[in-house]
């Protein structure tokens, strides 16, 4: 298996930027492109709440506001703020529709991580199965 050390380290420090007086639930996410550039996010919260943006749309919308459209994986970490991290943070629905609109679902990974040497690897087709795209709407991709 690859290593996603660098990745997933990436991912906890991008978590110190989370803004979460809320929900006191950091998440931070390194988002690797095609080209080897490394973006990263982290969840920025609102006092109404809704406008709320997840970790990995931070940094996806990082990228492509930079050009950057192809992507190989992201690592993303997440947990209760002040302790360690314990479990998993798998990414919220409206973050697997982001990933859709720009990753190859059957070659895009996503890497749920707990510390730079401990993680779990997904396919964005396993987290998000018969996913919508814009091949569904009888666009090509360009
Ligand atoms: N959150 C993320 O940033 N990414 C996820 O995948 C799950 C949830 C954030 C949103 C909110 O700021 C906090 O975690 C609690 O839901």
């Amino acid at each position: 298996m690859e290593d996603y050390k660098e990745l997933v380290a990436a991912a906890i420090s991008a978590r110190e930027m989370a803004y979460t007086p809320y929900s006191k639930f950091g998440v931070g996410a390194a988002l690797l492109t095609k080209s080897g550039k490394i973006y990263k996010g982290c969840n920025i919260e609102n006092a109404t709440y809704t406008p709320t943006n997840c970790a990995e749309r931070t940094a996806f919308f990082k990228a492509v506001s930079e050009g950057e459209t192809e992507f190989r994986c992201i690592a993303i970490v997440g947990g209760k703020n002040g302790g360690s991290i314990s479990e998993l943070c798998p990414p919220c629905g409206v973050c697997r529709q982001v990933m859709m609109e720009f990753c190859d679902p059957e070659s895009f990974k996503i890497i749920l991580g707990k510390s730079p040497d401990q993680w779990e690897v997904y396919t964005l087709k396993e987290l998000l199965p018969l996913g919508f795209s814009r091949a569904n709407l009888g666009d090509k991709h360009d």
